[in-house]
């Protein structure tokens, strides 16, 4: 695991961007593995920025979401469908086609798990694969005492998840249940670049760095990964001495 410190989150997304050009410019048919939330925004901007400029382009990559709320319809305003297209997909060149992002109304959704795994690894797996890392210390919305074993998978949130996330959830309420990659299924990514930012992320981040390798720290199994950065600014790298 290698750690970078920051000052900004705008020197993150620059050197997170550049993960990102490196791979889009040297693998046609490149895969990536994306987040949603907070932390990954500014690397969206910077990656439109790029391709607005004419350095990559995204015609020929595929990507596969983490994670999707259940039972919200995919227009919404909170879904994570809506939150990739606003923030990267309808900027860039990416094939529709080529997007994947789970289908949390889907009427059997074992099945949907089970085919987004298979979709990933007829694909080639993931090149890279981005994360941020909740309060908790969850990875997509693998919470507290996940399985480091699952694929893809429905997940019921903690309360923790739901306090952080209910934020944005102004006219509806927030979902209770979530369809997430596994920890089974990041670990297979090629390469992992996670992204955290301010104080509130401090305690998950020493847990995740430094202490021992748990599923009460999700996180914490990034250590047993072989090529994997934690992209940090001073505030989240406050604890790590
Ligand atoms: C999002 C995801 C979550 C977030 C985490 C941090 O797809 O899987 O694990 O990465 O909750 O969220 P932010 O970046 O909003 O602090």
């Amino acid at each position: 695991m290698e750690i970078k410190v920051f000052d900004s989150p705008e020197e993150i997304a620059s050197v997170c961007a550049d993960e990102f050009t490196a791979l889009l410019t040297s693998k046609e048919n490149c895969v990536l593995g994306l987040a949603t939330g907070a932390s990954p925004v500014p690397t969206y901007k910077e990656l439109v920025r790029r391709y607005n400029a004419g350095v990559i382009s995204f015609k020929h990559a595929s990507s596969f979401n983490l994670d999707e709320y259940v039972e919200l319809p995919r227009n919404d305003k909170n879904s994570y469908y809506t939150f990739m297209h606003e923030n990267l997909f309808n900027s860039v060149d990416i094939d529709e086609a080529n997007v994947h992002i789970l289908n949390g109304n889907a009427e059997d959704t074992a099945k949907e798990c089970a085919d987004f795994d298979a979709a990933i690894e007829a694909a080639g797996g993931i090149d890279i694969q981005l994360l941020g890392i909740g309060t908790n210390g969850h990875i997509g919305f693998n919470e507290p005492s996940s399985s480091f074993s699952d694929g893809t998978f429905k997940v019921k949130l903690t309360d923790s998840t739901i306090k952080s996330n209910s934020i944005y959830f102004t006219e509806n309420a927030m979902p209770r249940y979530a369809l997430t990659m596994g920890i089974q299924s990041i670990m297979k990514a090629k390469k992992i670049v996670l992204i955290a930012t301010g104080a509130s992320k401090a305690e998950a981040v020493k847990n995740a760095v430094k202490g021992e390798v748990t599923p009460m720290c999700p996180a914490s199994v990034l250590q047993n990964h072989p090529n994997c950065i934690f992209l940090l600014d001073t505030a989240a790298a406050s604890l790590l001495g």
